[in-house]
C-alpha cells in the first residue's frame, strides 16, 4: 500500500487510510471463518492439541473465532499490512518469488508468501527452547489468516490496480470495487441464495464437497511436489491464474456484475475456500507432527 507523500491534512490522511484499509483486508470475515472452520476438524490429534494450547482461553478452542485477528490488528501494526497480499506485474499473469515478494519500498520477503514461510518457521519451534523468542499464538493466527488470503485470487493481483481495489464496479445494483467483490460480495450473495444467509450452512456445504469422493483432488492439494506443506509459491501461482482467468476477465471500470458473472465465479470461490481449508490443516498437521 502506498502512503501519500505530499503534504495534506492529517485528517485527510486518516480518512484515506481508513477507507483503504477497509478495502484491502482479504477474504471478508466469512471467508476467513470458512477456511479456519474447514481446517480445524481435519487436524491430527497432535495438531489439534497444539492449536488448543496456543489459542487464548477466550477463543474456546475455536480457531475460526480468531481467523480475522490479523485484519483487526492492521491499524496498530502497519508493518503487517503488506503481508496480506502480493502485487505482480500488470497483465503478465505470472508470479515469481524473487521478482514479486517485496513491499512497496522494495524490502524483500514482505508479501503473503514470505509471511507464510515466516510464521511456519516460527511454529516449527513449538515445544523447543527456541520457541521463547516468538509469540506462537500470534504466529498461528497470522498463518491461519494468510493461508486464507493467498487463496483469494485478487490477493495475488496486478500492481497498478492494487489487486482490483481501484476498479469500481457495480455488484448488481450496489457500488463496489472488484477486490471487494471477491472478498465479500460473491460469498454474501451465495449465502443469501443457497444457505439461508447462514455461513455455517455454506461451510457445511463446502465440507461435504471436500469429503465427496472423486469431487476434488484433495490428496493433491494436501501435498507439495517437494517437501512438506505449505508450498505458498504454488498457491500464489494458482491465484494469479484464477485472477486473470476469472476475476479480471471481462471486467472494466464501471462494469455491472450480476448473474452471468456470479454464476461462473462462485465455483472458483468455493474451490479456493476449500483449498485454503484443506491446506491450512495439512500445514498445521505437518508442523506439529
Ligand atoms: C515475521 O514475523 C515477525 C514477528 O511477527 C515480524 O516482525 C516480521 O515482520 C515477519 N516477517 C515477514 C516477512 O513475515
Ligand atoms: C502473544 O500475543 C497475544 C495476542 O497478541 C497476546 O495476547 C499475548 O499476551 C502474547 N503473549 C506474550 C507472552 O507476549
Ligand atoms: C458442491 O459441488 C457441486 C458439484 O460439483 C457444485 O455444483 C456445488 O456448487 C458445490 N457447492 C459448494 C458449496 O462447494
Amino acid at each position: 500500500m502506498e502512503f501519500p507523500k505530499i503534504q495534506i491534512s492529517p485528517l485527510l490522511v486518516g480518512f484515506w487510510f481508513l477507507c483503504s484499509v477497509a478495502l484491502v483486508h482479504g477474504w471478508g470475515n466469512d471467508g476467513h471463518l470458512t477456511v479456519c472452520r474447514l481446517a480445524q476438524p481435519r487436524l491430527s490429534e497432535a495438531a489439534a492439541n497444539a492449536v488448543k494450547d496456543l489459542l487464548p482461553a477466550y477463543a474456546e478452542d475455536d480457531l475460526g473465532s480468531l481467523c480475522s485477528w490479523a485484519d483487526r490488528v492492521k491499524f496498530r501494526r502497519p508493518w503487517s499490512s503488506p503481508l496480506h497480499y502480493i502485487d505482480t506485474p500488470d497483465d503478465l499473469c505470472t508470479y515469481q518469488y524473487t521478482r514479486d515478494c517485496k513491499d512497496a519500498d522494495g524490502i524483500k520477503d514482505r508479501c503473503v508468501v514470505g509471511a507464510i514461510n515466516n510464521y511456519t518457521t516460527q511454529l516449527l519451534t513449538y515445544g523447543q527452547e527456541s520457541a521463547s523468542q516468538y509469540n506462537l499464538t500470534e504466529a498461528l493466527l497470522f498463518l491461519s489468516h494468510f493461508m486464507g488470503d493467498i487463496h483469494q485470487p485478487l490477493h495475488v493481483g496486478f500492481t497498478s490496480d492494487r489487486g482490483g481495489n481501484t476498479i469500481d464496479v457495480h455488484w448488481y445494483t450496489r457500488k463496489s470495487v472488484l477486490h471487494h467483490v471477491w472478498d465479500n460480495n460473491i460469498i454474501d450473495t451465495a449465502e443469501e441464495r443457497y444457505d439461508d444467509s447462514d455461513v455455517t450452512e455454506l461451510i457445511d456445504a463446502i465440507q461435504t464437497n471436500i469429503t465427496l469422493k472423486g469431487n476434488y483432488r484433495v490428496k493433491t492439494w494436501e501435498g507439495c511436489t517437494t517437501g512438506n506443506p505449505p508450498c505458498p509459491d504454488v498457491y500464489a501461482t494458482e491465484s494469479i491464474k484464477a485472477a486473470c482467468n476469472f476475476a479480471y476477465k471481462g471486467v472494466t471500470e464501471e462494469s455491472v456484475l450480476e448473474d452471468p458473472y456470479f454464476l461462473t465465479r462462485v465455483p472458483i470461490v468455493y474451490l479456493r475456500l476449500a483449498q485454503g481449508g484443506v491446506r491450512l490443516a495439512a500445514t498445521l498437521n505437518s508442523i506439529f507432527g
